[in-house]
């Protein structure tokens, strides 16, 4: 644990849980770690520390490769199972279940932690005029990518499972700068309802969080984004940002047989920024 100032105090930053067993006998694919900053890296780290197994990706090329293999490794994962994936070429997606069907058969969970949109679109000023592939191009990755990993997941879950995306507010209220992919995030959520209501028969849970700001390589892209740090400092209940590991925790809840009766959720885990009128 280290200690963090607020607005007004010092306190301690919530890490990860105690080690415990609430994953243990679970194994799962973990989509969307870029370094150890990603929230997919907090989300595996949770994991990791309650004897979860997971299998990761990384985008197509060495350099991500031997960056992701970096991530991985500060998790304290030995010789960890890592596949390339563009999450936009159904070819790439077709090859990792295959590869995971291949290699491990069956999985209980999946975490889908990836989004992208051209930044240049991503600034105060510049929703109206959004060109037409790169409104596409935000809904596919970070929104279909769900419907399409949770279409080939549901073989390999043959005793029911939990899957989880990661979305923002920018779904549901105007975010200046956050612009399309505010839009993209809404279709992720309604997502998560409509696989939750057609998967819940086969005993699969679908959820979703909606996480605070939290300073990763993809939010360094949203125009604005020191400002939103510093806003939700200021208003949310807390007083505070979130950790990645505060993430991480909910997403344990989900994943584990602690959230059995939980899906088709959008959770917050915000410092509570989104009940706020003003
Ligand atoms: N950081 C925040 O403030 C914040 C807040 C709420 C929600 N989120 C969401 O959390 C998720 C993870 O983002 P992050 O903030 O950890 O940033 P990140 O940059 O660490 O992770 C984004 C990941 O998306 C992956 N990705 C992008 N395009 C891909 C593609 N075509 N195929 C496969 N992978 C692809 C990247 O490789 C990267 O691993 C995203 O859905 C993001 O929108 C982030």
């Amino acid at each position: 644990m280290t200690t963090m100032t607020t607005a007004s105090t010092t306190q301690t930053e919530p890490g990860p849980v105690p080690a415990g067993a609430l994953m243990a006998g679970k194994r799962g694919l973990v989509v969307g770690i870029a370094n150890d900053r990603s929230y997919a890296w907090y989300i595996a780290d949770c994991i990791v520390r309650q004897g979860g197994d997971c299998l990761f990706t990384h985008l197509p090329g060495e350099k991500m490769e031997r960056r992701v293999s970096k991530a991985i490794e500060s998790l304290g994962v030995k010789d960890p199972w890592l596949h390339p994936l563009d999450a936009g070429s159904d070819d790439d997606l077709d090859a990792l279940f295959e590869k995971v069907k291949a290699d491990v058969g069956t999985i209980d969970f999946l975490v889908h932690s990836i989004a992208f949109a051209d930044k240049d679109w991503l600034q105060e000023g510049r929703f109206t005029a959004t060109p037409r592939h790169v409104f596409t191009q935000a809904m596919d990755i970070s929104a279909y990518t769900y419907m399409a990993m949770a279409n080939r997941a549901l073989p390999l879950m043959p005793n029911g499972g939990s899957m989880l995306a990661m979305s923002y507010y920018g779904a549901e209220k105007a975010v200046p700068g956050y612009n399309v992919m505010g839009v993209a995030k809404a279709a992720l959520e309604a997502t998560t309802r409509y696989l939750a209501q057609e998967l819940g028969a086969k005993g699969i849970r679908v959820n979703t969080i909606s996480g605070g700001p939290l300073r990763t390589m993809s939010a360094m892209a949203v125009g604005g984004f020191g400002e939103i740090l510093g806003w939700v400092e200021k208003k949310a209940p807390l007083r505070r940002n979130i950790t990645g590991h505060e993430v991480g925790n909910t997403a344990l809840w989900l994943l584990s047989d602690l959230g059995t009766g939980v899906t088709g959720q959008t959770i917050y885990v915000d410092a509570g920024y989104s009940v706020m009128g003003l």
